[in-house]
């Protein structure tokens, strides 16, 4: 570790050392740590969390250099009711974010900051979102007294001194200030102020609440920024199709949390496919910025550099790559473990039983699961065997598709394309699905969530469907839209797609789509494949399947259009016309 400095003279830049001395002199921290992301400070900053008990040694002989982290039991998910985007009018943060004037939320902040990192280190963290050098990257700096989020940030961001490097040239950043606090949900807020690209977030350790690189910077104040700049901030994976010609296509798709977009992103084909010689390559599982690029394609990066995925779930059948990844130099979270101190979580189905719960209290089934339910490990994306070589690249990949999706159990369709862009906003715009454990508070209940930024979006979403209207232009080539359902069920309860593996099915029709090949049907609600329309050799599929997964429910879609109109008319007269139009029209074709 470089020493421990009590000093805010760390950089280059006197408006880094400025905000640095300035927070120091609130939280009153005993010493300062500039990060420069070496091995030698992760080294020395796991080994003082060992000492301490906020890490666990995971069996060194099948998990080399991995960590248990049991998160204190309150705080285990995001908390979406204590996510603030204070703007200064309220309407620009619009009726989909909670919201508080900047001054009174400053002043609100600062009181729980004041004197909070007495007898503790704050560590400055400077990071980029992105490629080093890429003209898309953004960056930022997180002040923390957590030396877990230090370790977590350098896997998922390009952290230390080559990102300070940037920061000093640039001159600008995101300030992010967090600190873990006392942990008491009562006095937890994660607080965003867009124009000032600034975030607070106080109270919570767990990831998309401290984090700040992750959800605040690269979703909350990244997509305000990207609307000012004419890109977009998105959450959605990246992955890219190779063909057996050689040709590799690049998807971006937004599933709502813990819907599959970590699952997709790393497809392993099925076997059929893999023998002609189809490839998957992930550019990223959880966000994407992209921006038009000079011939008028959507050029699209990963800012981030690990993965933060669910574990629960995770297996040698269900992902194998994610499965892969995480042998070695990982950090999990709220996970259980076996006798022998290995990793274990539900449906991780590979003959071995857990003996302590993510509590670390004795295992008993009658009681808790052994994982919570949005356990997580955090891992390097390089340790991922099917990461894409472009995914460093500084230009970003172009997009031949978008894809929506959520987790509809009945009504929606495996798959259909939108007929042009604005009927794709539409489609975002309208999306569906029902919540998950990834956040608090009840699972499985439908809710709206626009592009799966309900939690994400930095601004009102009138104006983000309006910029995604505006990307339309005279030269531009967008990507095609899509819709998917992974999660349709059948009369029994049980899903009718066999979903992970099997979904390259899907995205081969889209391709064959964009390139002109593959044939379609239309209907009010978009274009099927029709009957003959996928590849389904070798999947069993009942009637029932085929005529849930491929049909068209006209009377359950007028319904859900009458609900489409009801929510969108929460955005009053904010929300573009083009869009309410789009919703009129279709609903008008339904009959
Ligand atoms: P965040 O990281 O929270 O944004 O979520 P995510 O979208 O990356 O979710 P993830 O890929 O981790 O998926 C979580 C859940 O979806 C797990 O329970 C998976 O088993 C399930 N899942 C993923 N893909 C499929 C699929 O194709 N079919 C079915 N039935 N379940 C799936
Ligand atoms: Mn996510
Ligand atoms: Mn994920």
């Amino acid at each position: 570790m470089n020493a421990e400095v009590p000093s805010a003279a760390g950089s280059r830049l006197a408006a880094l050392n400025r905000w640095v001395a300035d927070v120091a002199a609130l939280t009153k921290p005993d010493a300062i740590h500039w990060c420069d992301g070496s091995d030698a400070e992760n080294a020395a900053l796991i080994a003082k969390m060992q000492a301490d008990g906020t890490l666990l040694p995971l069996n060194p002989e099948t998990h080399p250099n991995s960590w248990l982290h049991r998160s204190h039991p309150d705080d285990v998910a995001r908390v979406e009711h204590l996510t603030f985007v204070c703007t200064p009018e309220r309407e620009d943060a619009g009726p989909n974010n909670h919201w508080m004037p900047p001054a009174e939320a400053h002043a609100k902040m600062d009181a729980l900051f004041d004197g909070c990192m007495r007898g503790r280190t704050m560590y400055v963290i400077p990071y980029c979102m992105g490629p080093i050098d890429s003209p898309l990257s953004r960056c930022g700096v997180e002040i923390t007294d957590s030396p877990y989020v230090v370790a977590n940030m350098r896997l998922m961001t390009r952290m230390g001194a080559p990102a300070l490097a940037r920061i000093e040239r640039e001159g600008s950043f995101v300030k992010g200030l967090h600190s873990t606090g006392e942990l008491d949900p009562e006095r937890r807020f994660i607080v965003h102020f867009p124009e000032e690209l600034t975030i607070k977030s106080y109270g919570s350790g767990y990831g998309g609440n401290a984090l700040l690189g992750k959800k605040c910077h690269a979703l909350r104040i990244a997509s305000h920024q990207a609307r000012k700049e004419g890109w977009l901030a998105e959450h959605m994976l990246i992955l890219g199709i190779e063909n057996p010609q050689g040709d590799t296509h690049y998807i971006a798709a937004a599933f709502p949390s813990a819907c599959g977009k970590t699952n997709l992103a790393m497809l392993i084909p099925p076997e059929g496919y893999r023998r002609d010689g189809w490839k998957v390559w992930t550019v990223g599982d959880d966000i994407c910025w992209m921006r038009p690029g000079a011939d008028g394609r959507l050029y699209a990066i990963n800012p981030e550099a690990g993965f933060f995925g669910v574990a629960p779930g995770t297996s040698a059948k269900s992902n194998p790559n994610a499965l892969a990844s995480i042998q070695s130099n990982t950090i999990f979270t709220n996970v259980g473990v076996t006798a022998d101190n290995q990793p274990w979580w539900e449906g991780i189905d590979n003959g071995q039983v857990p003996v302590t719960d993510w509590r670390g209290e004795p295992f008993d089934p009658a009681k808790r699961p052994a994982a919570h339910p949005n356990s997580r490990f955090t891992v390097s994306a390089k340790q991922c065997p099917s990461y894409s070589p472009m995914a460093e690249d500084p230009h970003g990949v172009p997009i031949s598709a978008i894809v929506f999706g959520g987790r509809r159990a009945s009504l929606v369709p495996l798959v259909f394309e939108a007929r042009d862009w604005t009927h794709g906003v539409l489609v975002g715009a309208a999306m569906g699905s029902e919540t998950t454990a990834a956040a608090t508070g009840a699972v499985g209940v439908m809710r709206r969530d626009p592009m799966a930024m309900k939690p994400f979006c930095g601004y009102n979403f009138a104006d983000y469907f309006a910029h995604w209207l505006s990307f339309d232009t005279p030269g531009a080539k967008l990507p095609k839209v899509f819709h998917v359902n992974w999660f349709r069920k059948g009369d029994d309860g049980k899903f009718l797609w066999p979903g992970f593996g099997d979904n390259l099915r899907v995205l081969e029709w889209m391709i064959g789509r964009v390139e002109g090949k593959a044939d379609a049907v239309e209907t009010p609600i978009g274009l099927l494949p029709g009957e003959a329309g996928l590849n389904l050799e070798g999947v069993a599929l009942s009637d029932e399947a085929r005529d849930k997964l491929f049909g068209l429910d006209r009377a359950g879609w007028q319904a859900e259009f009458a609900s489409i109109g009801e929510y969108l008319a929460e955005y009053g007269p904010r929300l573009p016309r083009a869009l309410l139009d789009e919703q009129e029209r279709i609903a008008k074709a339904l009959g």
